[in-house]
């Protein structure tokens, strides 16, 4: 396993979906900050000073600690307006609503919203309200390395559109099953989105999320594509 993808951004993994971009010019980004899951406990202020906070979709595991967490470091919030205007309500400033095709520059990085084959809503603990639609990114930091976050979703032809248009480096991808691809689909999006190497999340969490990444890399064997299995905690550059 390589702990060097090149490119010089350092991704922190810290369990399920959650992770942290940090660029070679020290800009900071975290995505779907669910920092107090079954893998790890982390504290927002562990996160450190952060110029954005993305969210894929509003369900609990992906939405996670954002409140806390854009109020602890005022980061600004990217995300589509049905959670902008949810976040909004709780007291969160400094939010980008946005939808898929756009993009926008934070800090000098580039956020584009893309596809996701998914649902989402927003539990407000007396029920669910829409949470707009699911959505994945990808992340351009200053030296051109690409980083795509699928959120949740299945495998998708215009995948190819993402490979296309944005040519991401990294791809992370759910691979657990049940409410996301599972190692099969995630080995067939890898090839379509064609990034040199691919970190699988959304595994293990919960006993139904039962794909591995070792299925995944017996899968790609064949394929110039490494995967690069994190543990929660870990960072990679
Ligand atoms: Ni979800
Ligand atoms: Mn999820």
């Amino acid at each position: 396993m390589s702990n060097k993808l090149g490119g010089g951004v350092k991704i922190t993994f810290f369990g399920h979906a959650a992770f942290r971009f940090e660029s070679p010019e020290g800009k900071t980004i975290a995505v779907d900050p669910w920092l107090e899951n079954p893998a790890r406990s982390t504290d927002v202020e562990a996160l450190g000073p952060l110029n954005a906070i993305l969210i894929t979709h509003a369900h609990g595991d992906h939405l996670g600690q954002a409140v806390s967490l854009a109020k602890a470091t005022r980061a600004r919030v990217v995300a589509q307006p049905e959670i902008c205007a949810y976040l909004g309500t709780q007291g969160v400033g400094n939010l980008i609503g946005m939808n898929k095709g756009g993009t926008v520059d934070v800090d000098g990085i580039k956020v584009a919203m893309t596809h996701a084959v998914h649902s989402s809503s927003i539990d407000t603990g007396k029920g669910l309200i829409p949470g707009g639609d699911p959505a994945g990114f990808v992340i351009t930091f200053e030296n051109g390395f690409a980083a795509y976050h699928a959120g949740d979703t299945g495998a998708f032809m215009d995948m190819k559109i993402i490979r296309d248009i944005y040519s991401p480096d990294v791809a992370l991808l759910p691979i657990g099953s049940h409410y996301v691809m599972d190692p099969r689909e995630a080995a067939y999006a890898a090839r379509l989105i064609g990034a040199r190497f691919v970190i699988p999340m959304h595994y293990g969490t919960f006993p139904v999320l039962s794909g591995t990444p070792e299925e995944l890399i017996e899968l790609l064997k064949d394929d110039d594509i490494e995967v690069v299995t994190m543990a929660a905690g870990e960072t990679v550059e």
